[in-house]
Formats: C-alpha cells, structure tokens, sequence
C-alpha cells in the first residue's frame, strides 16, 4: 500500500509542470504556443529566457530527485527507481495539464542525481556539455547524455541501472522524435552558442 501511495505522490509531483506555470505565472505566456510547443528546460529559456530556463530546469529537476529520494528514506519494498520512472512518466504525461509535458530529460536527471551524484555529473555536465558545445543542438546532446548513461551502466554491469537508463535511452529518443525528424531535415533550432552557431 505504501508503495502505491509513493509511486502514486511521485507521479503527481512529476506532474506540475513548472515551465507551463512559470510562463503563465510571471509572464502571461503559455509556452505551449510557442517554439517546440514543450514544457520542459528548453523551450522555456527559449520563449521566456535564462531565467525561467533555468527555474525550470531546477522544479523538473527536483522533482526527479524528490521523488527517488522519498522512497530511499522511507525504506520502500520497491526499488527507488520506480518511483523516480513515476516522477518522469508524470512530468511527460502530466495529470493536470492534458498530459502534455515535457522530453523526460530535467527529471531524469534529478532521478540519475539521486542515484549516484557522479554518474549525473559524467553524463550531464560533461557529456551533454560537450555535445553541445560540438553541435549547439540541445536535443542532441540530450540524447547523447542518455546514450552515454546506458553505456556506463553497461560498464558497471549494474543490471538495474541498465535496466533504468536502457528504458530511458528508447523513452528519450521515442519524446524526441520530432527533434530527429527536424534533424534530419536540417530545421532543429540551435542555441547561439558553440561549434555549430554562425556568429
Ligand atoms: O530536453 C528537451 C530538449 O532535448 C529539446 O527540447 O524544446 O528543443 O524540443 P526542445
């Protein structure tokens, strides 16, 4: 019974969609409407800027973290891991906002946080840093950051964790399919900054 209470208080926290309520909130915008239409890190620093970005980013993080975090301390059955997947399934589906959300990638990190500080900081800051950098497309050094999770994973033969990061890599590049197709059609947006960017 526990268990489902948390999975179920995870997912609802996964659910508030900070980068919809932010805009709507302090700048009378529903990011929604604009750029990529997502609610996550991203597009609202595109469509409100830095600030927001990055307040988004750190809700959608934490909710990531909060979740797998709650489940260690109250010593669940179930692995922590489910309960941080119920965080990510609840920010890309959100309840209260028509199950739209965002791309997986803010809580899965606060979730890899939890888990284990040095591998978020392998697969985040330095290789989604250097991937952007490389290409200034933030989807793509997402998905690499995902790719680079499972790899280590296998390295470790933690089983459990390539079982997480294994379903994440399919999850993450499955929510970033129109980003692929943009890609492919060389119409992703880039961010004014790295390799790619012509000043
Ligand atoms: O984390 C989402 C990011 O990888 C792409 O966001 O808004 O460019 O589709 P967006």
């Amino acid at each position: 019974m526990l268990n489902i209470l948390i999975f179920l208080i995870s997912y609802l926290l996964g659910s508030i969609s900070s980068g919809l309520f932010i805009g709507k909130l302090f700048y009378k915008v529903d990011i929604r409407e604009h750029g990529s239409h997502n609610t996550g890190t991203t597009n609202a620093w595109r469509v409100l800027g830095p600030k927001a970005g990055i307040a988004t980013f750190l809700v959608d993080f934490l909710k990531g973290a909060l979740a797998y975090s709650l489940a260690v301390w109250l010593n669940t059955d179930w692995n922590p891991f489910i309960f941080g997947l119920a965080a990510i399934l609840g920010h890309t589906y959100p309840i209260f906002t028509g199950f739209k959300g965002g791309k997986a990638v803010a809580t899965s990190a606060g979730v890899a946080f939890a888990y284990q500080p040095l591998f978020l900081f392998f697969n985040f800051p330095i290789v989604f840093g250097l991937v952007l950098y490389l290409t200034s497309t933030v989807s793509v050094a997402s998905m690499a950051a995902v790719v680079s999770a499972f790899i280590i994973a296998l390295l470790l033969k933690d089983w459990i964790l390539v079982i997480m990061t294994g379903f994440l890599l399919v999850f993450i590049f499955y929510r970033h399919k129109d980003n692929i197709q943009r890609i492919k059609e060389g119409k992703e947006s880039i961010i004014p900054w790295g390799l790619n960017y012509q000043r």
